[in-house]
C-alpha cells in the first residue's frame, strides 16, 4: 500500500473491526459508521459523499408556522387523515404554478415523508388488480423503493435506462407493459443517483404507454426544480417542472420537502392523485378495502392503518413553506443552487485527475450538475474503487445497490462537501490518479 492520506494501518483495523467484508458492497449507513470511526481515531476529516442529506439550515418559513401552530395546540389534535385543509388547498396551487398541471385538492395529500406516500402507493396499487402483481422500476433508483417492496412481499421488475433513453425507451417500456402482468411503473426525476433527467419526449413516451396499458406511473420529484439548467422557480410562469402529468392522467406524484425546502427532520411530503385516478373505481380492490375507490382506500383505508395521517404541525410548517412560494416570497430553489454549483466544481476535479462521469447524458445534452453524479475510474469497478478510495479520505456509495449495470460506477453526493474541502479533494485525486494511473 502506498503512502495515503488516510493512516493504512487504522483503515485496515476499522475495516477488520467492523466486520463489513467488502467496503465497496457495504450499505450506506454501513459506510457512515465505519468512516465516523476512522475519521474519529486518526482526527483526518473525509470528503463524505456517501449519504444524500441535506446540507443546509431549515426552511424558515416552514419552521416558524410549525412553531405558531404548536404553541396555538394543535399537538393535542388528531390531524384529518386526508390532511388539513389549508395545506390541501396549498398543495393543488403548487402544483398548478409550478408544474401547471390541475388536481383538486382532495388528491393532495400529506404523508409523512414521500417514503410514506411511495410505501402507501405500493401497497395500494399492487391491489388493483388480481391479475397485475409487479411494479417496473426505470433504474437505477432509491435503493429504499426496493426494501419498501420486500417488506411488503411485492414483485418488481427493472431495467437500467442508460441504453434506453430517447425512442429507445418506448420498445423497452413496451416489452414490460406489452406482457399484462405490471401494474405501475416509478422513477425519479432528477434521478436519485444518476442526476439524469427525462427529457419531454421520453416523459412523453411514459405517459402514452401508460394510458395505452392502462398502468400508473408513479413520478418521484424528491429533488423538485433541482435541473439547474433551467429556472423552474416562478409561480405560475414557464418553465415549469418537467412531468408525467402532462401526458397522462393515471398519475401519482411523490414531492418530498427534504432536500427542496431542506425539511427532511419533520419527516413530511406530498402525495398528489390525479383527479382521475383518485375517482377512479377497481373492482379488485373489493377483495381488500371497503371501498372499490381509489382515492377513498388510499386514505381511509390505506394511510389510516399505516399512521393515521401526518404529524399536525408539520402539515403547518409544510402550509407555511408552501404559500411563501406560491406567492414569490420565497425562491426555493435559489436556497438549494449550491448544490449544483459544488457539483461543477467537483466534477471538474474529478475529470481532471483520470476519472469520468458515469451518467452523463439526458439524450444529446449534458446531465445538469446537481445534488448527485456518478464516477468511475478505467480499469477498477466501482467495489474495488470504493475500496481503494478509503485510504485518500473520500467515501461514496457503490451504484451496484441501486439497480445501475455500470458496475464501474459510484455515486457521489454533494450535499455535504464543504468549498473549502475542494483543496483536500484536488489534493486526495490527484495523489490516487498518480498512485493508479499507469495501471
Ligand atoms: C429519490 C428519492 N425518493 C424519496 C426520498 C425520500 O424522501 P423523504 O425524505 O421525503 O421521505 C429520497 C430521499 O433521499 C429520494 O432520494
Amino acid at each position: 500500500m502506498k503512502n495515503t492520506p488516510i493512516d493504512s494501518e487504522v483503515v485496515n483495523r476499522k475495516i477488520k473491526e467492523s466486520n463489513i467484508k467488502e467496503v465497496g458492497k457495504a450499505s450506506i449507513r454501513e459506510i457512515k459508521k465505519l468512516i465516523d470511526q476512522i475519521e474519529a481515531e486518526t482526527g483526518e476529516k473525509f470528503i463524505r459523499m456517501e449519504m444524500g442529506i441535506p446540507g443546509l439550515p431549515p426552511n424558515q418559513f416552514g419552521v416558524q408556522a410549525q412553531i405558531d401552530s404548536l404553541q396555538k395546540g394543535v399537538a393535542a389534535i388528531y390531524p384529518d387523515i386526508q390532511g388539513i385543509s389549508v395545506l390541501k388547498q396549498e398543495i393543488s396551487l403548487f402544483v398548478k404554478n409550478f408544474l401547471n398541471i390541475d388536481v383538486d385538492p382532495e388528491g393532495c395529500l400529506p404523508t409523512v415523508g414521500s417514503m410514506q406516500g411511495s410505501f402507501a402507493a405500493f401497497l395500494l396499487l399492487s391491489r388493483i388488480y388480481d391479475q397485475r402483481n409487479t411494479t417496473l422500476f426505470i433504474d437505477p433508483g432509491f435503493p429504499v423503493h426496493k426494501m419498501q417492496h420486500r417488506v411488503l412481499g411485492l414483485k418488481y421488475e427493472t431495467f437500467d435506462v442508460y441504453n434506453y433513453r430517447g425512442e429507445a425507451l418506448r420498445e423497452k417500456l413496451e416489452s414490460y407493459f406489452s406482457q399484462g402482468h405490471i401494474h405501475s411503473v416509478i422513477y425519479s426525476n432528477p434521478n436519485n443517483p444518476s442526476w439524469i433527467c427525462f427529457t419531454e419526449n421520453e416523459l412523453k413516451i411514459i405517459g402514452e404507454l401508460a394510458t395505452k396499458y392502462d398502468i400508473v406511473v408513479m413520478e418521484d420529484l424528491a429533488y423538485f426544480g433541482m435541473d439547474f439548467r433551467k429556472d423552474y422557480s416562478h409561480p405560475g410562469e414557464p418553465p415549469y417542472q418537467p412531468s408525467v402529468a402532462n401526458y397522462t392522467d393515471n398519475y401519482i406524484l411523490f414531492i418530498s420537502s427534504s432536500k427542496a425546502f431542506s425539511y427532511a427532520g419533520e419527516r413530511i411530503g406530498m402525495l398528489v392523485v390525479s383527479d382521475v385516478l383518485f375517482n377512479r373505481k377497481f373492482e379488485d380492490l373489493l377483495n381488500f378495502y371497503v371501498s372499490d375507490g381509489f382515492g377513498y382506500s388510499m386514505v381511509f383505508g390505506t394511510i389510516y392503518p399505516l399512521s393515521s395521517g401526518t404529524s399536525h404541525s408539520a402539515q403547518y410548517g409544510l402550509y407555511g413553506i408552501l404559500s411563501a412560494a406560491n406567492q414569490g416570497k420565497f425562491n426555493f430553489i435559489d436556497d438549494v443552487k449550491i448544490y449544483g454549483e459544488k457539483a461543477k466544481v467537483m466534477k471538474r476535479l474529478f475529470l481532471e485527475n483520470g476519472f469520468k462521469i458515469v451518467y452523463d447524458k439526458d439524450e444529446n445534452d449534458p446531465i445538469a450538475d446537481g445534488f448527485y453524479f456518478t464516477f468511475s475510474y478505467p480499469g477498477m469497478d466501482g467495489v474495488e474503487l470504493l475500496g481503494k478510495l478509503v485510504y485518500y479520505g473520500l467515501s461514496a456509495i457503490s451504484l451496484a445497490i441501486t439497480g445501475s449495470e455500470r458496475i464501474e460506477g459510484i455515486r457521489a453526493c454533494t450535499s455535504l462537501v464543504k468549498e473549502d474541502q475542494f483543496g483536500d479533494l484536488a489534493y486526495r485525486l490527484r495523489l490516487f490518479n498518480e498512485h493508479h494511473g499507469s495501471k
